[in-house]
């Protein structure tokens, strides 16, 4: 009976359980790799520690996945391909915190819905069961022999859904999300021994690993995985832990995104976003950095129950968690080893933070001071309490000696390796953080000129100023309008003693001229990066032994300080391995 000769008081039909069957198939059964993931999952929750599959076709002629799992019994085997049979939940309650990737009882029979499907399963080595269903209904179920554990084959998915057939794509497309799909599980499960074929052809044998690294070097090679930052930290009972690309390496190869939340492989663009935004200011925005993570929290924190392939997850408070996932992935960007590196190695902890007594550098260092000693220096006037974190300067002790090459690059020696630091970059990090403090404190450190300066601007200048002119006035500079498109300078910040503010100024005001909201800057950061960078010493400078050290220390104290804020490197290290391999001494 079509709806149009229903009667109309008789428009609601329940729908036969076949076409149920396939309209729940079209929300859990998506394509090829949709069923991988599910047969994954359940051989996972079988308890399998090897899992081999061979696909043929991108999996649009036939998906095999054996498991040396738990295995089923041939009542189980029949009932598995029974909507809401499953084995993992009872009740309703058991869905606060489930553990296990199935609870839906529902993919099996999606599957077998619109596919071809057998399984082949044993509880014990030995006698074992052979269940052949095609569209939904079970055709035959018969003895075998076969060792502990399953194997499941979908052949011919969506034979009898041509709709869906047609929106399949070519082999390769749905054998590379395929890879995705297996590529994700196996970095979830890093305790399985996983193997996959494409026709025939052995793609994939990954044995297990005891670490996200090893596990990632057998996917995608040591020299990738060997390049990533440790991140992992612990708050509260939210544990962040994985690897995460340098800034200096972000774009330059395809980006790679992981994340998994209590063990499973999910799509979060909140967790991701978090992530990426620990990246402010070390990397040009619309640059986005390859990230694998692994995110615990505690399992009534969140509800695996919102998407039909479970591949979303719902925080019962997300922000506390977002912030973990940030701050984690800044403090492994914060290490000076994430900089720039030929060769591995490992940066010492940084010293603890010296006492903020001012010490007479030169005293102790027995050296002679000269005029322009004072770059990094705290000056004692009012009139230009200029202090940065330098200010605080070090016993010589704590500094090793420097040497300025090229009026460009410090250099020192360290335990590990020779190390550069460039000078402009290194000083454009320090002075960026420390107007970032300026502009959220709100403090004014400025410095009142004696004879107030006169700007003429261009009108795009001019308004560039104006969008811009609180940030201005936070960071210390006192302006007003003078007629037309002409400034008038009152008083400026004094971030050290070299700064030029008409430089500073003109310059930072030509280089935001016609700027956008872009990207994950917000204006303040934009504002502060693009001051610093005019303001730092400019390659070319030469420093005194004084204004190296306060640099040096400076650099140290700052959040990031293995990247300047376009997210270029500061530090580049060469390892006395690097470099007694190169003397052929080993
Ligand atoms: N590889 C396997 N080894 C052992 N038992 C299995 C295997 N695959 C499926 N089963 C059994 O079949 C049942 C049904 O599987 P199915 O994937 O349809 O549902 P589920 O995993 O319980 O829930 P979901 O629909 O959320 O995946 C499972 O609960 C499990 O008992
Ligand atoms: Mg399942």
């Amino acid at each position: 009976m079509t709806v149009a000769s229903r009667p109309i008081s008789q428009r609601i039909a329940v729908l036969p359980s076949a076409v149920a069957d396939q309209i729940a198939a079209g929300e859990v059964v998506e394509r090829p790799s949709s069923v991988v993931k599910e047969l994954f999952e359940n051989a996972l929750d079988a308890g399998a520690t090897v899992i081999d599959m061979a696909i043929e076709d991108g999996g649009r002629q036939s998906i095999r996945i054996s498991d040396d799992g738990s295995g089923m019994s041939r009542e189980d085997a029949v009932l598995s391909l029974e909507r809401h049979a499953t084995s993992k939940i009872h009740s309703a309650q058991d869905l606060v915190g489930v553990r296990s990737f199935g609870f839906r009882g529902e993919a099996l029979a999606a599957i077998c819905s619109v596919s071809h499907l057998e399984v082949e399963t044993a509880l014990e080595d030995g006698a074992g069961t052979l269940v052949r269903a095609a569209g939904g209904s079970v055709v035959d179920v018969t003895s075998i022999a076969r060792r502990r554990g399953t194997t499941i084959r979908v052949s011919r998915l969506f034979y009898n859904a041509p709709a869906r057939l047609k929106f399949l794509r070519g082999a390769r497309s749905e054998w590379r999300a395929i890879l995705d799909v297996v590529g994700g599980m196996a970095l979830t499960r890093r305790d399985v021994r996983v193997s996959i074929t494409h026709d025939g052809k052995p793609i994939l044998t990954l044995p297990p690993a005891s670490s996200l690294r090893e596990r990632l070097a057998a996917v995608y090679g040591g020299e990738f995985a060997g390049r990533l930052l440790d991140v992992d930290d612990l708050l509260g009972t939210t544990h962040v832990s994985g690897l995460v690309e340098r800034p200096a390496d972000a774009g330059t190869a395809t980006r790679r995104v992981f994340i998994s939340v209590n063990g499973r492989s999910v799509r979060d663009l909140g967790l991701v976003r978090a992530a990426e935004s620990a990246y402010r200011s070390t990397i040009p925005a619309g640059v986005r950095p390859t990230l694998f993570l692994d995110v615990v929290v505690a399992a009534d924190m969140v509800d695996v129950n919102v998407h039909p392939a479970k591949a979303e997850v719902r925080f019962r408070d997300r922000w506390p968690i977002e912030r973990v996932v940030e701050n984690a992935v800044r403090r492994a960007l914060g290490n000076f080893e994430a900089g720039a590196t030929f060769g591995r190695t490992a940066w010492p902890t940084p010293a603890p933070p010296v006492a903020p007594a001012v010490v007479d550098v030169e005293a102790l260092s027995g050296e002679t001071s000269t005029p322009d000693d004072g770059l990094f220096e705290r000056d004692q006037h009012e009139s230009a309490p200029a202090a940065i974190a330098a200010a605080t300067a070090p016993p010589v002790a704590d500094v090793p000696p420097l040497v300025q090459l090229r009026r460009t690059y410090l250099m020192f020696e360290h335990e590990h390796g020779v190390v550069l630091i460039d000078q402009h970059s290194a000083h454009e990090r320090v002075l960026f953080e420390q107007f970032m403090r300026t502009i959220d404190c709100g403090e004014q450190p400025a410095q009142r000129l004696l004879f107030p300066m006169t700007l003429h601007l261009g009108p795009a200048e001019a308004e560039a100023f104006e969008r811009n002119r609180d940030l201005f006035e936070r960071l210390g500079f006192e302006i007003e309008g003078f007629g037309g498109h002409t400034l008038l300078v009152r008083a400026v910040p004094m971030p050290h003693p070299r700064f030029d503010p008409e430089r500073c100024l003109r310059e930072t005001l030509a280089s935001i001229t016609g700027d956008r909201e872009s990207g994950s800057h917000t204006r303040h950061e934009r504002l502060a990066a693009t001051v610093a960078c005019k303001a730092a010493i400019k390659a070319g400078d030469a420093l005194s032994p004084g204004e190296m050290r306060a640099l040096y220390v400076a650099l140290r104290d700052t959040t990031l300080p293995a990247h300047d804020v376009h997210g270029r490197a500061t530090i580049v290290q060469l390892t006395w391995d690097e470099i007694d391999r190169r003397f052929g001494r080993r």
